[in-house]
């Protein structure tokens, strides 16, 4: 069955979506190399590189559905935070907005009954499970330390071992 050009469109916009978000990460990553929070830095980089392979992942499957990819624009990244824990609120919020997005695409694919895009789907909607889960951990934990420097120092020693 072919895909529709409804389902291309909206893919291509969440190609661009991973990559806008793999751009905000490493600009994360390099606000934390500025701050000298080595450990938050080298996380943030890996979370790039995911990023990046969810975009690859959505370029692959339009290839396979033989479809056209759009490669787009990036946005310019925010480059400066409040500290630690502003960066991994906004990361967290970030997440909750891609599942939102994820989500409104397996609408579009139930709607119209396209069940290979559905399948290839699901493996988005556990991913951002636990984007969300590993996100919204690290602001628990940074929100339960406060203004502590040295709690901020442990959290930053234990996320360089991502
Ligand atoms: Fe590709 Fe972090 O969602």
């Amino acid at each position: 069955m072919r895909i529709s050009d409804a389902m291309v469109s909206a893919i291509n916009d969440q190609i661009k979506a991973e990559l806008d978000s793999a751009y905000i990460y490493l600009a994360m990553s390099a606000y934390f190399k500025a701050e000298g929070l080595d450990g938050m830095a080298s996380w943030m980089k890996k979370q790039y590189s995911e990023e990046v392979e969810h975009a690859e992942k959505f370029i692959s499957y339009l290839y396979e559905r033989g479809a056209r990819v759009i490669i787009p624009d990036v946005a310019k990244p925010k480059e400066s935070y409040a500290d630690a824990l502003d960066v991994f609120r906004t990361a967290y919020a970030h997440e909750q907005y891609v599942t939102s997005r994820i989500y409104k695409l397996v609408d579009l694919a139930i709607e119209e009954k396209d069940y290979a895009t559905q399948s290839m789907l699901q493996w988005f909607v556990d991913e951002q499970m636990e984007e969300e889960d590993n996100t919204g951990s690290i602001v628990s934990k940074l929100e339960f330390l406060g203004t502590d420097k040295h709690g901020v120092y442990t959290v930053d020693r234990e996320l360089a071992l991502r």
